[in-house]
Formats: C-alpha cells, sequence, structure tokens
C-alpha cells in the first residue's frame, strides 16, 4: 500500500490495471514509483533506463516525471508484457519499449537514471555501474532493512548490497520504502 493518500498518476493507474488483468505481481510498490517520479524529474533531458519492464507500471512511474527533452528507454524479454506496456505508451515519441535482453539497453547507455529492475541488478553490477552517466541515479529496490552491519542476507554477507553501497564509483545510500522493504540509491560519480 502506498503510504501517502495522493492519486496516482493516470498511467500508473492504468498499468496497474494491467497488472492485475494479467495476474503480473512483481511490479514495484507506488513507494518505489515515487522515487522513481522524482528522479526521472531530477534530469529534465535525460536518458531514462529501465531494465524489466513487467507490463510497464515503473516505466509508468519513470514517464511521469519524465521531461519534454528527456527519453525513457525500458527492457522486457517476455513479449506479451512488452506489449502489454508499450501500449500504455503509444504515441509518445520519448518512450521506447525494447523486447529481449536487458543488454539491449547498453546502445542507448550511458544513462542519466537506470532502474535496474530485470536483468543486470545480479548478473553483471560492474556492467550496470559502467552504464551511468557521471551524476547518473541508479535505483534497486526489493532489498530488505538490514538489521547489521555489513549486512547479512540468510546468514551469509549480503555481498550484492556491499558491492552497490559501497562502489568506489557510486555514492549509495539505502532508504525504506516500507517497513519491511528498502531500496539502494546511487549516484554516479563525476570521477
Ligand atoms: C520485477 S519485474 C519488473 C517490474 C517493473 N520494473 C515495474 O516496476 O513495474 C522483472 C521483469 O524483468 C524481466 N526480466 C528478467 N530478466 C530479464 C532480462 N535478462 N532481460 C530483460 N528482462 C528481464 C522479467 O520478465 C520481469 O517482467
Amino acid at each position: 500500500m502506498d503510504t501517502t493518500p495522493r492519486p496516482l498518476p493516470d498511467l500508473v493507474a492504468a498499468a496497474q490495471r494491467q497488472a492485475e488483468d494479467s495476474g503480473f505481481v512483481w511490479s514495484c510498490i507506488p513507494e518505489v514509483g515515487r522515487l522513481l517520479t522524482v528522479a526521472a524529474a531530477a534530469k529534465p533531458a535525460g536518458v531514462i533506463a529501465e531494465s524489466g519492464t513487467g507490463v510497464g507500471v515503473g516505466a509508468a512511474w519513470l514517464h511521469a516525471g519524465l521531461g519534454t527533452d528527456a527519453r525513457l528507454v525500458t527492457v522486457e524479454q517476455d513479449p506479451d508484457r512488452a506489449a502489454r506496456a508499450a501500449a500504455l505508451f503509444d504515441g509518445d515519441p520519448r518512450v521506447r519499449i525494447l523486447v529481449g535482453d536487458w543488454r539491449l539497453l547498453e546502445a542507448h547507455a550511458p544513462f542519466d537514471v537506470f532502474f535496474c529492475d530485470g536483468g543486470g541488478k545480479r548478473e553483471d553490477p560492474e556492467r550496470v555501474v559502467d552504464l551511468l552517466a557521471p551524476g547518473g541515479l541508479l535505483v534497486l529496490d526489493d532489498f530488505t532493512p538490514p538489521l547489521s552491519w555489513p549486512p547479512r542476507l540468510n546468514g551469509e554477507l549480503d555481498e550484492l548490497r556491499m558491492f552497490y553501497l559501497g562502489h568506489p564509483k557510486l555514492s549509495a545510500t539505502e532508504v525504506m520504502t516500507t517497513p519491511d522493504s528498502t531500496a539502494i540509491i546511487a549516484t554516479r560519480l563525476a570521477s
């Protein structure tokens, strides 16, 4: 549940209906979505990217902050999901939905905002960092609040979280999105 009573942007509401209709349960939550809108709005002429479109909920949140001179490119490996998402943005020349592996995004880098949510985050985190423009913002959701430092996952050192939080090319922090979930927000350092 969104913790604020604010209404959803129209496209987000439409994307959420698609998710419900198609039984897709992995869309980002509104608390993350509002962060995505803020991040996109911070880069009014930027290249805004997403890996893992799903049926378009995260993309709709990014779109809510998309400047007139910005571009949104998102990739989804499942053609049916990609088609549902594409229908939402039909007619907006700023938006491209790619169908295939997340690495298709590379042709559109560097990114001013990258919501890495389906492909990349775990398989090739170093490449994820490399795809960011200087000053570019990276958003990663679906972490659980750390109970200790260094963070542990199932008793083991949470190396993925440590990678992003400690990467020398990033200034990164972790924010609570709900009492049970966190997101990492990082900026690619200029040098
Ligand atoms: C968590 S869901 C994405 C939700 C979406 N970002 C949102 O917030 O509404 C992850 C999606 O990534 C897609 N995916 C997983 N691995 C991928 C890959 N290697 N390349 C492209 N898409 C991938 C899955 O098919 C799934 O639809």
